[in-house]
């Protein structure tokens, strides 16, 4: 075993998926999660600690009993529109909340962070695809609450050695290969879920948000990345933390964006129906495209990711679906 890993979120969707990874790489994956949005079934390869990373005390007290070797930091609330009516919630939880557990770190010497971050930290592209150094705008609070750990981080890093691996994620999205976890959102809002759903019977229709961008068939386009895929890259920024002991920024995405259209057409592929969809208006603030420049995580991590197509995103996805009905 190369020791315990701290994962806070760790019963949440991509945390979950992470701490599998980890234990096939020879990690113990040590689960801290409030379980505000966590499943226990989705603890399964380590211990599951319920605590808030709001909760200091708790805090020391899992760093003593674990002596984890880093922490990887999922916790966080993560629904833009309602960090949009609440900004408080997301303000306190997602910043306040990563301060509580930097300090944590601090007390007990932990020196390595590998950073939930995303492509909502960019705001609206002037530039695609989005590339590293692109400038960070965010259009929305729960966007800032990120941009704000990033620069924090940054200044840890300066002024306390805490090596941080910032990740910025583009769409998460599909389920484990091997069927044992998958993506359980309560309310849901992400695409891929929303359209199983529907295409299983189980919501009305799937809406689509504006059929007039400027793309090849109207819809807008965003990048999905296996959460799989996901997993493994905290693995090797984990050890990039460890062997060059220097922080690093990075997006995580295939670099191909796919439209709405192309979603629904993949589903309605892999699992042979058709899906029921109204054709709506835009939503404020959505742009027309977001998608990645993915070589910066290739060149410094070796990072590829192996899930890429669509299709196979979303068969796994549809997989998981099928399974928990
Ligand atoms: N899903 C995506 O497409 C996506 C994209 C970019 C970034 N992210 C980020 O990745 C991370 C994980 O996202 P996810 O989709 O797995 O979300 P999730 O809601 O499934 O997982 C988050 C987990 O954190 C826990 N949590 C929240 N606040 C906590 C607190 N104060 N103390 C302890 N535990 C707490 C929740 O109970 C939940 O289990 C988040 O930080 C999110 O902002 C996600």
């Amino acid at each position: 075993m190369k020791g315990n890993i701290l994962v806070t979120g760790g019963a949440g969707y991509i945390g979950s998926h992470t701490c599998k990874a980890l234990k096939q790489a020879g990690y113990e994956p040590i689960t801290y999660d409030n379980m505000v949005y966590g499943h226990e079934w989705a603890v399964k390869w380590g211990p599951l600690i319920k605590g808030d990373i709001l909760d200091g005390e708790k805090l020391d007290q899992v760093f003593k009993q674990y002596e984890p070797l880093a922490v990887l930091h999922f916790a966080a609330f993560a629904y833009v529109g309602e960090s949009v009516s609440d900004p408080e919630k997301y303000y306190r939880n997602n910043v306040a909340g990563t301060l509580s557990l930097l300090s944590a770190m601090r007390r007990a010497r932990c020196k390595n962070i590998v950073f939930s971050s995303t492509c909502a930290t960019y705001g609206v592209p002037t530039e695609l695809p989005l590339r590293e150094d692109h400038p960070q705008k965010p259009i929305n609070p729960y966007g800032w609450t990120k941009l704000m750990m990033e620069q924090t981080l940054r200044d840890f890093d300066h002024a306390y050695g805490i090596r941080h691996a910032c990740l910025r994620y583009f769409n998460a999205a599909g389920a484990d290969p091997d069927c044992e976890i998958g993506e359980e959102h309560d309310p849901e809002t992400h695409l891929i879920p929303l359209v199983i759903q529907a295409t299983q019977g189980l919501r009305g229709h799937v809406e689509i948000y504006g059929t007039d961008y400027d793309t090849p068939d109207g819809t807008c386009i965003r990048d999905y990345i296996h959460v799989t895929d996901l997993a493994v890259a905290h693995i090797q920024a984990l050890e990039y933390l460890q062997d060059k002991d220097e922080s690093l920024i990075v997006n995580l995405g295939t670099g191909n964006g796919q439209t709405v259209r192309q979603v629904i057409r993949a589903v309605e592929k892999v699992s042979g129906k058709v899906t029921p969809v109204k054709e709506g208006p835009r939503r404020p603030g959505d742009p027309p495209g977001l998608y990645a420049y993915a070589d910066k995580a290739y060149k410094l991590l070796g990072w590829k990711p192996q899930y890429g197509d669509i299709e196979t995103i979303v068969g796994t996805a549809w997989n998981w679906h099928e399974k928990k009905r």
